[in-house]
């Protein structure tokens, strides 16, 4: 199977009430891990691509990766895995130009830190260009707090989308998806102690997510997809073995599960996970590097870093994301 769009695996999400794991890539071992996961599950797949990540990898190893992907899946399993190429947060037509004419499937372009006018000219720009090349776009209205290419946007500068903008925004602008800021962020840091309180297991829980704009978008553009950036969970463990094995990440906490779960049986069809599979491959190193110290062959810790990739992502499509066994 070639590369798709996402156009029929969000149909079916919607109809089905799961939604599918985009996972964002940079080397040939998490390309690995994720893919080899969607294919024990046979779950649709999403592979995305920041503007970061293209620098640092180039955009024609990623492509032929993701390419070798699909073979190693026809081959060694004979499964077709459908899977998108998406570049995640666009911030130029150029940008998403340039990844449209070297063959993803899928582009973001996100002026969410516009005015609502200026976001939506340059998304309908991308938008034209994507569709007369047969590839489809997600768009952004309210910005998440936290880490984007670099960039760091505080928490102050971050708003809720406003229900009443989404229906003009996707007529004016012919968006496919629309990523909406409803309290996920960026990073591993998404909230502090401070801003938690403790249930009666001692854990602490971050406040909810708005589920009440989540609601409201969805009335106002129904069986339209809805996509939640910034979803990740930052398990403990990992971060507890990363702290004690030479690591320093105090304050790092995420987004409960739950709460994914509850968006994934609703409007929301893509939920974006980055950091969580960082926080897999760094704690699995930096323990291997502890437990083995006289080891320096790349293959001793990577290989490792690649089963906690594709275990947290077999995680991540069964128990929150529901869409094992959809491909
Ligand atoms: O939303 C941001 C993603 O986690 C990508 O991060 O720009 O460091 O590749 P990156
Ligand atoms: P996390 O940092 O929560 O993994 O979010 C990733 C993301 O939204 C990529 O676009
Ligand atoms: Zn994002």
């Amino acid at each position: 199977m070639a590369l798709v769009t996402s156009t029929e695996m969000f149909k079916k999400a919607y109809d089905g009430g799961y939604a599918i794991g985009a996972f964002n890539v940079n080397n040939m071992e998490i390309i690995q891990g994720i893919t080899e996961a969607a294919i024990e599950k046979r779950a649709p797949l999403i592979l995305q691509v920041s503007k970061g990540a293209r620098a640092y990898a180039k955009h024609v190893y990623l492509m032929h990766l993701i390419k070798a992907a699909i073979e190693d899946a026809e081959q060694t399993a004979g499964f077709d895995l459908p899977i998108v190429v998406h570049l995640d947060h666009g911030d130029s037509f150029e940008l998403c130009k340039s990844c449209i004419d070297g063959g993803f499937t899928s582009v973001m372009i996100d002026k969410s830190g516009l005015p609502f006018d200026e976001n939506v000219k340059i998304t309908r720009q991308v938008v034209e260009y994507a569709h007369d090349h047969g590839v489809v776009v997600e768009a952004e209205l309210g910005s998440l707090a936290g880490v984007e290419d670099e960039v760091k946007v505080s928490a102050e500068d971050s708003s809720y989308t406003r229900p009443e903008e989404v229906q003009e925004f996707v007529e004016r602008t012919g968006c496919d998806s629309l990523a909406i800021a409803i309290g996920t962020s960026h990073g591993a840091y998404k909230f502090t102690a401070a801003q938690c309180t403790r249930n009666e297991k001692g854990i602490l829980v971050p406040p909810p997510l708005r589920f009440d704009i989540l609601d409201e978008v969805s009335k106002r553009l129904p069986g339209f997809p809805i996509v939640l950036h910034g979803s990740s969970s930052v398990p403990q463990e990992f971060v507890r073995i990363i702290n004690e094995n030479g690591g320093k990440m105090p304050d790092a906490i995420g987004i409960p599960e739950e709460q994914l779960r509850q968006a994934a049986r609703g409007a929301v069809c893509k939920i974006n996970i980055d950091s969580d599979l960082r926080l897999a491959m760094t704690a699995c190193i930096r323990q291997h590097f502890c437990e083995h110290p006289d080891h320096f062959d790349p293959r001793q810790y990577l290989k490792p870093a690649r089963i906690a990739i594709k275990e947290m992502v077999e995680h991540k499509l069964v128990d929150v994301l529901g869409c094992d066994g959809k491909a």
